[in-house]
C-alpha cells in the first residue's frame, strides 16, 4: 500500500537554551493507506505536537514531512489550510463543534468551504450522519446532544470530504466509558471500510483498538508494534 505519511527526522523545538523544549525530537515515521495507528504516551510526551505536524496544523522546526508523497514542510499557511480541508479529517477531545448550530450545519461546513452546492451538501451530510446513527438528531444543536453524540457529529464532519487520513486526538477523553466504547467501535468500523486512522491517546485500553501502536516518550519513538 502507498505511504500516506512519510516523516523524516522531524523535530519541533520550543524556546531557547537553557529552557529549550524538544516537544518532538528527531522522529522518522511511515504510515500507509488503510492503517489504524495509535500514538500512545503520557501527558507531555509530544503526542499533540506530533499530530499537529502530521495533520498540517503546524510545521516542524527541522526535518522533512510528506503527505501522500508531497513535501508539505515548506508550504505557506494558505496552502496548508487547503490541504487540510481536502485531505484531512480531525476529531478532537472537546469536539470543536459550533455551538447553537445544528448537527447538519456543523457537518456541512467543510463542504461549504469546498464550494459544494446546498443540495449536495444536504444529501451528503444526511447520509454520513445517518451512518453514524444520528438521523433523528440532524436539527439538534451541540448543546442538545450528549458528549458521545457530539463526538459522532464531529466524526461525521471529519468524514464528509472523504479525507485521505483521519486524526483523532484523545477522542474519548471527555465522554463516559460506554460512549467511549461506541466511539472506538466506530473508528474500527471506518478502518475496516478502508479509512486510514491515526489515534492519539494516553489510554492503553483505547490504543488497543488500533492495529499498530507507536509509543512516544520525551518526543521520541520508544516502540512501534504491529498487532498480530
Ligand atoms: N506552544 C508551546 N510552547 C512551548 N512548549 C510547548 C508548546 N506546546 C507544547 N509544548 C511542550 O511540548 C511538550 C509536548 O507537549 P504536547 O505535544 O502537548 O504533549 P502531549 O499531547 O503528549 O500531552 C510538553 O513539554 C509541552 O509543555
Ligand atoms: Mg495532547
Amino acid at each position: 500500500m502507498a505511504a500516506i505519511i512519510t516523516a523524516k527526522n522531524i523535530s519541533k523545538l520550543y524556546g531557547e537554551e537553557p529552557n529549550l523544549v524538544k516537544a518532538v525530537d528527531d522522529i522518522s515515521l511511515e504510515i500507509k493507506k488503510g492503517e489504524f495507528v495509535a500514538i500512545i504516551g503520557s501527558s507531555g510526551s509530544g503526542k499533540s505536537t506530533l499530530m499537529h505536524i502530521l495533520g498540517c496544523l503546524d510545521k516542524p522546526t527541522r526535518g522533512q514531512y510528506k503527505l501522500e508523497g508531497r513535501p508539505v514542510s515548506q508550504l505557506s499557511d494558505n496552502e496548508l489550510a487547503d490541504i487540510r480541508n481536502k485531505k484531512i479529517g480531525f476529531v478532537f477531545q472537546f469536539f470543536n463543534l459550533l455551538p447553537r448550530t445544528s448537527a447538519l450545519k456543523n457537518v456541512e461546513l467543510p463542504l461549504l468551504y469546498a464550494g459544494v452546492n446546498k443540495k449536495e451538501r444536504d444529501s451528503r451530510s444526511m447520509k454520513v450522519l445517518k451512518e453514524l446513527g444520528l438521523e433523528k438528531r440532524l436539527n439538534s444543536t451541540s448543546s442538545q446532544l450528549s458528549g458521545g453524540e457530539q463526538q459522532r457529529v464531529a466524526i461525521a464532519r471529519a468524514l464528509i470530504n472523504n479525507p485521505s487520513v483521519i486524526f483523532a486526538d484523545e477522542p474519548t477523553g471527555n465522554i463516559d466509558s460506554k460512549s467511549s466504547l461506541e466511539i472506538m467501535k466506530i473508528f474500527q468500523r471506518l478502518n475496516k471500510k478502508g479509512n486510514t486512522i491515526i489515534l492519539i491517546t494516553h489510554d492503553k485500553e483505547v490504543a488497543d483498538f488500533a492495529k499498530r501502536i507507536i509509543t512516544i516518550k520525551d518526543g521520541k519513538i520508544l516502540a512501534d508494534k504491529i498487532k498480530k
